[in-house]
């Protein structure tokens, strides 16, 4: 048992990544944390009641320790109105998009969230998307909530390490949905480079997330210096998740190649399983208008090719991991498909 699994209390090296965005229920992350690792409840996307409630049935299935991860507001570029325009043009169903919501308003949700945390008696907490503020450090830190940051480069583990962070979560090229990076100069690099250039760089334990499906995967991420693993894309598919079947499905008829970065969804580098949607607007990748504003815009049309059981204009994030995924298993058995139980 290293030191971050003693911090987290935890008897796998296995953290699920928090996936915003539906998949992820409580359900879902306390059966994670009743198999020994640490299930994490994603907030992105909810309102603040919802993310309440969630606490509450998390304290109902497991007394387990778990997450909540928190999206850190970030609002990259200023909207120029005929890009708006230009996008509402092309986009599907925009027209039933809400308004776009103000950086005063995501901040608002942040610290309601923060609140709730505190008010639960939540003992981890991360954040993605950039640093998160001090303040809201110094409130859940005085709490003696843990605190994990999310980097993908090293210079931006150094940031998460002065911030205050106790754990950095190193996300590699390989992961499947949005890229966390805070530093906007930050490319992606692969997670073995990662890893390596950064575990001697700061003090705090590391976290190995980017295509991770397999106790090979595990032990290789381990071997190089990381102390756990996050892993998204495996948990997707498990039966306890609330991901679409048609997502489930493509998952588990790709393979790596079938992946790729794009900006064409939400505004933000994800990686996802390429679809019509992707190819279509490959070529408007460089014009992308800025997160989270695309992201508002496409919502009416993923819902809608959702509720079609289309998998074209669904958003079907998805690591490079997947050819190792081929049908659903239990939280139990991928648990145990990561690391052998004779291994604690
Ligand atoms: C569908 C999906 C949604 C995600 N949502 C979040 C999120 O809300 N917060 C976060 O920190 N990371 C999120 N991630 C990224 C994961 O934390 C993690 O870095 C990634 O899943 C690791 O790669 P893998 O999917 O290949 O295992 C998401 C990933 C996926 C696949």
């Amino acid at each position: 048992m290293n030191d971050l699994m003693k911090l987290l209390s935890i008897k796998k090296p296995i953290i699920q990544a928090p996936m915003a965005g539906g998949a992820v229920t409580p359900r879902l992350a306390a059966a994670v944390s009743n198999a020994g690792g640490l299930g994490s409840i994603a907030s992105g996307y909810l309102n603040p009641d919802v993310l309440e409630t969630q606490l509450l049935e998390m304290k109902q299935q497991t007394d387990r320790p778990f997450q909540v991860n928190l999206f850190v507001p970030k609002h990259e570029k200023a909207l120029e109105e005929e890009q708006v325009q230009r996008w509402k043009g092309i986009i599907p169903h925009s027209d039933k998009a809400r308004p776009f919501a103000s950086i005063q308003d995501d901040w608002q949700d942040f610290y309601q969230k923060v609140d709730l945390l505190l008010k639960h008696q939540v003992e981890i907490c991360s954040f993605t998307f950039d640093l998160p503020p001090e303040d809201a450090v110094k409130k859940l830190k005085g709490a003696g909530c843990i605190l994990l940051g999310t980097a993908c480069s090293a210079e931006e583990a150094i940031l998460m390490e002065e911030r205050g962070m106790d754990a950095v979560v190193l996300q590699g090229v390989e992961a499947g949905g949005h890229q966390g990076a805070s530093l906007p100069e930050s490319k992606p690099v692969e997670l073995p480079t990662l890893i390596t250039e950064t575990v001697g760089r700061i003090g705090i334990p590391v976290v190995a997330a980017g295509g991770i499906t397999d106790e090979k995967g595990v032990r290789e991420a381990l071997e190089l210096g990381a102390q756990c693993v996050q892993a998204g894309t495996a948990f997707l598919v498990c039966k306890e998740s609330a991901a679409h079947p048609v997502h489930k499905q493509q998952i588990f008829n790709a393979s790596a190649s079938d992946t790729r970065l794009t900006k064409v969804f939400s505004g933000k580098e994800a990686r996802g399983i390429v679809n019509a949607w992707i190819k279509e607007n490959e070529h408007r990748e460089q014009d992308a208008l800025p997160y989270p504003y695309l992201n508002t815009l496409t919502k009416p049309m993923r819902q809608e090719a959702a509720k079609q059981n289309d998998p074209s204009r669904m958003s079907l994030w998805a690591g490079q991991g997947v050819g190792q995924l081929n049908s659903e298993m239990s939280v139990e058995e991928l648990m145990e498909q990561l690391w052998k139980s004779k291994q604690n």
